[in-house]
């Protein structure tokens, strides 16, 4: 395709003097990390090195674990000692490491469902295959491979370590400084619409969509049983440019898609409270 002379590759420790020198400040239009920054536990300091090399306007695309919970100190020793993680935060320190770094629109879309489901089978598939992957790659691989996956499979099922897809955006410097007059109206006008299901299996599902002139905010977050929480969804942007929840109403029953997050709840209203609003 012609691309040889316009790849670059760039090989060592992020956090080096000599990596980060050779990344020049606003050069890059967007980057993207697969299950790399779990190794990192200087995550502000990465974030930062990643922010200061994109370009105005420019995007980081990443995926990576984050904690559902609390970690119990076997959870973390399992993540330090196997996978090589010192450091799994949940999805709100996530968002705290990117806002300090100054990344805006920042977006979570919940993985965990289909890393749990891949690490499972990838575990069987190993097994499976012992015959052919010792030949392939000897006893001692095969055997710190298969524990690798049955651990990392482990973990997934245990439910306090989750996968999620981070996407934020470096503003551009005018977008920093400007506060659009319009925050300051009395007159703007606020819409905002929320929803809470509460499932058989005793979880609750709430959605909110939060709209101004300004500003379009999408949520969706899972809470189960036991109080452990996941974000589904969670968007803030300047102007809506994808539906990121759609929902259909009819006179007393619904539809809510999230196409990212893969789901579709069809509901039916049994009670309705309306209340009005007084501007003093
Ligand atoms: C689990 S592998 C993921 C590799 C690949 N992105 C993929 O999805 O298959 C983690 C990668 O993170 C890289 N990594 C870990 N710490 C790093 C650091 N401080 N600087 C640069 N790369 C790092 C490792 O070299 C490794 O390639």
């Amino acid at each position: 395709m012609g691309l040889d002379r316009r790849i670059q590759y760039l090989t060592g420790n992020v956090l080096s003097s000599q990596i980060i020198d050779s990344l020049l400040p606003n050069s890059f239009d967007n980057i993207i990390s697969f299950l790399s920054l779990l190794h990192i536990e200087e995550r502000d300091k990465v974030l930062e090195i990643c922010f200061r090399a994109l370009k105005e306007n420019g995007y980081i695309y990443v995926e990576d674990y984050v904690a559902n919970c609390t970690l119990t100190p076997e959870v973390k020793t399992t993540l330090k000692e196997v996978f090589k993680s010192s450091y799994v935060p949940t999805r709100e320190t996530y968002r705290h490491h990117l806002e300090r770094a100054g990344f805006t629109d920042i977006c979570f879309i919940d993985l965990t469902t289909g890393w749990k489901r891949c690490k499972a089978e990838r575990y069987q598939k190993f097994i499976d295959s012992k015959e052919e992957s010792v030949k392939l790659f000897g006893e001692d691989v095969y055997e710190h491979r298969s524990r690798l996956y049955r651990v990392g499979r482990d973990m997934f099922h245990g439910g306090s370590i989750g996968g999620a897809l981070i996407v934020a955006k470096k503003p551009s410097a005018a977008q920093i400084h400007l506060i659009p007059e319009t925050y300051f109206s009395v007159f703007t006008s606020v819409y905002n619409e929320q929803y809470h299901f509460f499932l058989e299996d005793g979880s609750i599902l709430a959605l909110r969509h939060f709209k101004t002139k300004t500003l379009e905010h999408y949520s969706a977050w899972w809470s189960d049983t036991k109080g452990n929480s996941r974000e589904l969804i969670n968007t803030s942007e300047q102007k809506s440019s994808n539906p990121h929840i759609s929902i259909k109403k009819n006179n007393q029953t619904g539809t809510i898609c999230l196409p990212e997050a893969n789901l579709e709840v069809q509901f039916e209203v049994t009670a309705q409270f309306t209340w009005g609003v007084i501007n003093c």
